[in-house]
């Protein structure tokens, strides 16, 4: 790290010891709600018709340490679950539909009744606590048979998606008002298809990623059309997709940096955003891609583009935004310190990232704890996408003590996050309707149970799997009666 850099992060480190807290009461129809997903809680894999994806599949074949069989069991225990909303007050819960659940093989002749019976029962166990269900389509279990045909890749997944969403939006549409089509685009295709760290774990030599983002977002726009077309008139939902970044702040005020760090949020929002709202990538991703394309030797982009037809149908596709949002990064251009393994999972970013080693640590190692970098990356949207409506659907605080019920750390950190949304709100006029906690109880962390991000505990030793407050979930709790950050 050069002089001018240490300077930098220091008084932007500085700038968040001193920055008070925003303790007003957020707007009156702001709401408050927490997160799971289906894989990492409901167990019962192979229960009552189940079909299995891949992650079943994955966690049984290569022997894992942990697989979901069983997690959180919220399959068998999701009143208990209810229970637990229900007492920290909260407006919304966010939970995902799994497809192989719904639909064993991946396609919609063959529906599994008891599947659809579970979400129903669900859902109406939230309506009946006054609690608002926000409803993931796709979180990250694709069915192995769509897999063992290429999932992502193969270009009929949109037709794949479309009908499942189309059949979701049929069984539970009149009890939903927002859906989420994907969560995460970029962890699903970088890590899935690209440098395979996850399952399906394709090494996707430059290209598997872009050709799963460019069918991820085609078949988001297939859920929309379908969406306005047939059900938004009578069930008046909306339809958004769930976005994770990091914000990238540049590590000095040289232009290179600045420009670097534009570059990195490209290759988020430039990729799965963008095209949703005006039918294109972003010209920064699509130069750099065809430069970089052309230097190692290709006739063409690896990046492909969408035809004239695709980019009309995928424009205005976007009711609202989904925002998961953790951590913040500094980053400069590669020529001021060049270090290759700095982007190293997404080298096509070209830019070095790091997290100053005295930014407090969580429970993983992406995970530093920057507040400050909340707010920024909202006026960031704000200002890029025409002030879109947002819904932050998630944020939270990892640690990996066993049963730590004293969470300091989790308090300080949704404290000081929810103060950067409440002055985003106040001070830049970002449009955030709601903000979801990740989560509501620790849960299968995709290859551990040792990773804790739960405002509940749950004794993964104990056969009930047994959930226990924590303090944090008594701290939420009181954020969401008065509606305000609590000091
Ligand atoms: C992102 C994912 O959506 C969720 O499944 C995961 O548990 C959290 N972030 C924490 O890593």
């Amino acid at each position: 790290m050069n002089i001018a850099a240490v300077f930098f992060h220091l008084a932007a480190f500085t700038l968040l010891k001193v920055t008070a807290l925003n303790t007003k009461p957020f707007p009156k129809d702001f709401k408050f709600g927490v997160g799971t997903s289906s894989f990492q809680i409901e167990g019962a894999w192979n229960e009552d018709g189940k079909g299995e994806n891949i992650w079943d599949y994955i966690t049984h074949t290569r022997h894992w340490n942990y697989t979901g069989d069983v997690a959180c069991d919220s399959y068998h225990k999701y009143k208990e679950d209810v229970a637990m909303l229900k007492e920290l007050g909260v407006n919304h819960y966010r939970f995902s539909l799994s497809w192989s659940r719904l639909l064993p093989t991946g396609f919609t002749n063959k529906v599994n009744e008891a599947g659809v019976q579970y979400y129903k029962n669900l859902i109406k166990e939230l309506k009946d606590n006054g609690i608002e269900p926000l409803v993931t389509i796709y979180h990250w279990d694709m069915p192995q048979p769509l897999q063992d045909l290429g999932g992502f890749l193969n270009d009929n997944f949109v037709d794949w998606f479309g009908d499942y969403a189309e059949l979701c939006f049929e069984l539970f549409g009149d009890d939903v008002s927002n859906w989420l089509t994907f969560n995460e685009p970029g962890i699903v295709c970088v890590f899935g298809y690209g440098v395979a760290w996850i399952p399906p774990n394709i090494l996707g030599q430059g290209f598997g990623e872009y050709m799963c983002g460019k069918n991820l977002v085609l078949a988001h726009a297939r859920a929309w059309h379908i969406y306005d077309t047939k059900f938004r008139a009578k069930q008046k939902g909306s339809v958004g997709m769930v976005t994770v970044s990091d914000w990238y702040e540049p590590n000095s005020n040289k232009t290179e940096d600045i420009q670097a760090a534009e570059v990195a949020l490209q290759f988020v929002w430039g990729l799965y955003i963008k095209p949703l709202i005006d039918g294109d990538y972003s010209s920064v991703v699509k130069e750099q891609m065809a430069r970089r394309s052309k230097q190692q030797g290709f006739k063409r982009s690896r990046l492909t583009e969408f035809t004239k037809e695709q980019q009309t149908y995928m424009s205005g596709t976007l009711d609202f935004i989904g925002l998961n949002h953790y951590t913040t990064y500094l980053v400069g251009a590669q020529e001021s310190d060049p270090d290759p393994s700095a982007m190293g999972y997404f080298q096509d970013v070209e830019v070095w990232r790091y997290q100053p080693d005295d930014w407090e640590q969580g429970g993983q190692d992406f995970l530093k704890v920057v507040p400050w970098g909340m707010r920024k990356l909202l006026k960031w949207m704000k200002d890029t996408f025409n002030n879109p409506k947002i819904i932050i659907t998630e944020n939270g605080f990892s640690d990996n003590k066993q049963n730590l019920l004293d969470d300091d750390r989790r308090i300080n950190y949704i404290k000081n996050y929810l103060s950067n949304v409440r002055d985003a709100i106040e001070i830049d006029g970002v449009n955030v309707a709601a903000y979801t906690l990740w989560s509501l109880m620790d849960n299968y962390e995709w290859g551990s149970y040792d990773v804790k991000y739960g405002l509940y505990h749950v004794d993964f030793n104990s056969p009930n799997r047994t959930r226990t407050m924590k303090k944090s979930a008594e701290y939420y709790k009181k954020v969401v009666a008065t509606r305000s950050v609590v000091e």
